[in-house]
Formats: C-alpha cells, sequence, structure tokens
C-alpha cells in the first residue's frame, strides 16, 4: 500500500524537523505507526552512543560538543533502511547536517507559530535551551533566527491546533508523492 509506494522513490526515510515543541516525536510516533516504519529519535541515540543525557552533555561538555554529537550521530544512520526519523530542534543549523537529511529522505518541517510552541514548552525539562533554562525572549529569538533554516525543508506542515493523527497522515500522504 502507501509506504511500499514511498519506498520506490529515491526518498526512503521521513525526517521531522522544527522547534523544541513542534511535536517530531509524537507525530513521529504517529507516523511509525501509521507506516510500521520504525522511529528513530535521534537525541535517544545520542544518549545511547554518549551514555549520558542531554543536559549532561550540555552542563558538561557544552553546545558545541553537542552539536558535533549531532551530526556524528546523523551520520552513523544507514541509507538503505527506510525510517522515520525525528531530529532535535537544532540540527538545522549546520548545512552538513542537510546533505545528511536529504541523503536519508524526504525533510519535513512541523510548523508551528510561536504562541503554540510557547505553551507546548511551557513546564518542559530536560531542554537545557527551553524556557526553563532561560528567558522567553531568549527562546523566542533563537526560534526566530531558526525559521527561515526550517523552511528549508522539501515539505512544510502546519500543526497549530491540528490532532497528531491528522497531522501525521498528511506528511504520509504528501511524503509519497
Ligand atoms: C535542541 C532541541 C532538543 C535537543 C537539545 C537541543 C535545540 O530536542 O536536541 O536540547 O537546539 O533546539 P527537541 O527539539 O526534541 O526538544
Amino acid at each position: 500500500m502507501l509506504i511500499s509506494n514511498m519506498c520506490k522513490t529515491s526518498k526512503k526515510a521521513i525526517v521531522l524537523v522544527g522547534f523544541m515543541g513542534a511535536g517530531k516525536s509524537t507525530v513521529g510516533r504517529a507516523l511509525a505507526n501509521l507506516s510500521g516504519l520504525p522511529l528513530v529519535d535521534l537525541d535517544a541515540l545520542i544518549v545511547q552512543l554518549q551514555g549520558r543525557t542531554i543536559p549532561a552533555i550540555f552542563a558538561e561538555q557544552g553546545e558545541a560538543t553537542f552539536r558535533r554529537y549531532e551530526t556524528e550521530a546523523l551520520r552513523s544512520l544507514n541509507d538503505a533502511s527506510p525510517i522515520i526519523l525525528a531530529m532535535g530542534g537544532g540540527i538545522v543549523g549546520r548545512q552538513e547536517n542537510w546533505q545528511l537529511m536529504r541523503r536519508l529522505g524526504a525533510v519535513i518541517y512541523l510548523r508551528a507559530n510561536w504562541d503554540t510552541l510557547r505553551a507546548r514548552l511551557a513546564g518542559s525539562t530536560g531542554r537545557p535551551l527551553a524556557p526553563a533554562d532561560r528567558t522567553e525572549a531568549d527562546v523566542k529569538s533563537l526560534w526566530q533566527q531558526r525559521v527561515p533554516l526550517y523552511e528549508q525543508a522539501d515539505l512544510i506542515v502546519d500543526t497549530d491546533g491540528r490532532e497528531v493523527d491528522e497531522v501525521a497522515r498528511e506528511i504520509f500522504r504528501r511524503a509519497k508523492d
């Protein structure tokens, strides 16, 4: 059915990008259910490879090292097997990562407006760059800087006020075209 059509194209994976709180992991799980493909969460892979949590990496080794781990983890993924891939919100900052993501498949930007993101991030823990650890103005400014980067994605899918399953179905339908 649908997924076999998608696999006939050169775009094997569905790669989800977007700001913190955009729903990459949640939509990724729904897409994995819909497609039968495995979900790979890049942050979880980094934690596994490094044997430390994301906050510990930021605190002990710094953001620059975390960004290096992100690229290494991305490079370690095999481009032969189709997967659903949920990325951390900052993956879009390095041009090298775009080449690696595009090699894997179709890059989808889960777009949400600032009010949606702010509400979803309220009370969030375990995110060194989110409001618990920084001012809202700082986080909003980071989001504004990143929007043009996210917009380099192959597809843009809006998530404001929408159910997770509806978003997942739209991605699934559009990614196979
Ligand atoms: C980050 C987002 C986080 C995680 C790390 C840095 C960012 O992932 O990779 O804390 O720079 O936006 P989520 O987008 O899944 O929260």
